[in-house]
């Protein structure tokens, strides 16, 4: 059923913006397509898992793509890859949705807290510098809400320090740095083709190697540690392997959504740097402090403000969803032991909300959002 905001059994109803939209291709070029696929005998992971890792691959224009069928299977695989097991220390933050962490603790790794910056909440190389140890493995840096992280200087300080660098893109696709598609300095990247990202498969998500070398590893790792192809009876695995494959159901729904998906982080980004022009130099109120180079896609648009409740509730009141979206992990119980003062995530989780920016955010809906936040 369709919501009609022009019936609304007599009352008004302020027709609501939400913060999240599904984004489907449309039908007429999404259901031939999975027709195709649910009716040929061939639903698991075959042909149309390849072509949309080739697609995906081609979009990106750096790595090479292996399909999971989630964001956490893909980040699970990054952390075996970089050689995280039971004990090894990752850097990580604590600003972010809790697979990210979630996935350490998969590995069996220990997690250490980078603070962020509090103008933007992601960490940096300055506070993953900080936040080292001698222990220290790898790091998981997340581009929060679709903000990209200056990931060349980063790549320096793991170098310095033999570090592996994994990249949580799931907010980013899209996104570029210093004129790079995002991922391009970091060993393993993941993306997230979950229900309300950018683009979806229903669930899925994408891992993406900069090295080639891990490809066999990695697909062996992805199905119970065995090479497909060849028969089961004469495949012998070596190591434990999970279900992380992809399906041709959600690898058709992928491929249709490559063909909009310029479009839809175009239509982000629009939104975004509107909003950034209009929130800049505003009393009380600041966009996210972008590092020059940066090119986001906005997957939530963050903003500043001295006050965020009364930020919302005029946002409420105008029909518009905002507020924040994620606990910050490290007030997890389940990740008590990794607890330290992080005082630049204290300023930013004080300050920030989350308004609507994506496609569904047209020119009305962005005009509404912009009076009911500035006032004017
Ligand atoms: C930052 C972040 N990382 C990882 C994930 C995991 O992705 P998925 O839900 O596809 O497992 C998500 C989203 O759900 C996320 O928001």
């Amino acid at each position: 059923m369709h919501y009609d905001p022009s019936v609304t059994d007599g009352f008004f109803m302020p027709p609501s913006l939400p913060l999240f939209k599904v984004r489907m291709p449309p039908e007429s070029v999404l259901l031939p397509a999975l027709a195709r696929v649910l009716y040929s005998g061939q639903i698991g992971e075959g042909e149309a898992v390849a072509q949309f890792e080739s697609a995906f691959g081609q979009w990106l224009g750096h790595g090479t793509p292996v399909a999971c069928s989630s964001g956490t299977a893909a980040l699970h695989l990054a952390l075996l890859l970089a050689g995280i097991g039971p004990g090894d220390e990752v850097l990580s933050t604590a600003m972010t949705a809790e697979p990210t962490n979630m996935a350490i603790r998969h590995a069996g790794g220990l997690i250490r807290w980078a603070d962020v910056d509090p103008q933007c909440g992601n960490v940096t190389a300055a506070t993953l510098a900080a936040a080292l140890t001698p222990a220290t493995k790898a790091l998981l840096v997340v581009d929060y809400a679709g903000l990209p992280v200056d990931m060349a200087a980063i790549r320096s300080l793991a170098d310095a320090h033999g570090l592996r660098v994994i990249e949580d893109a799931a907010h980013a696709l899209g996104a570029r740095f210093g004129g790079k598609g995002i991922g391009a300095d970091a060993d393993f990247t993941i993306f997230s083709f979950q229900a309300i990202k950018h683009i979806t498969t229903g669930d899925g998500g994408m891992l993406v190697l900069r090295d080639p070398g891990h490809l066999s590893r990695a697909r062996r790792l992805r199905w119970f540690g065995l090479t497909r192809g060849v028969a089961r009876t004469e495949v012998a695995a070596t190591e434990v392997g999970y279900k992380y494959n992809m399906n041709n159901i959600a690898a058709t729904m992928g491929l249709a959504q490559m063909e909009g998906v310029d479009q839809a982080v175009a239509a982000h980004r629009a939104n975004g740097q509107a909003f950034d022009a209009a929130f800049s130099g505003r009393a009380g109120l600041a966009p996210a402090r972008l590092e020059a180079g940066a090119e986001p896609s906005y997957w939530l648009y963050t903003l500043l403000c001295d006050d965020p409740a009364a930020i919302v509730a005029r946002l409420e009141a105008a029909g518009v969803a905002s507020g924040v979206v994620h606990r910050r992990n490290d007030l997890h119980p389940v990740f008590a032991a990794a607890r330290r003062p992080l005082p630049g995530l204290d300023r930013f989780s004080a300050r920030h909300i989350h308004l609507p920016c994506g496609w569904w955010v047209g020119e009305a809906e962005r005009a509404r959002i912009i009076e009911a936040v500035t006032g004017s």
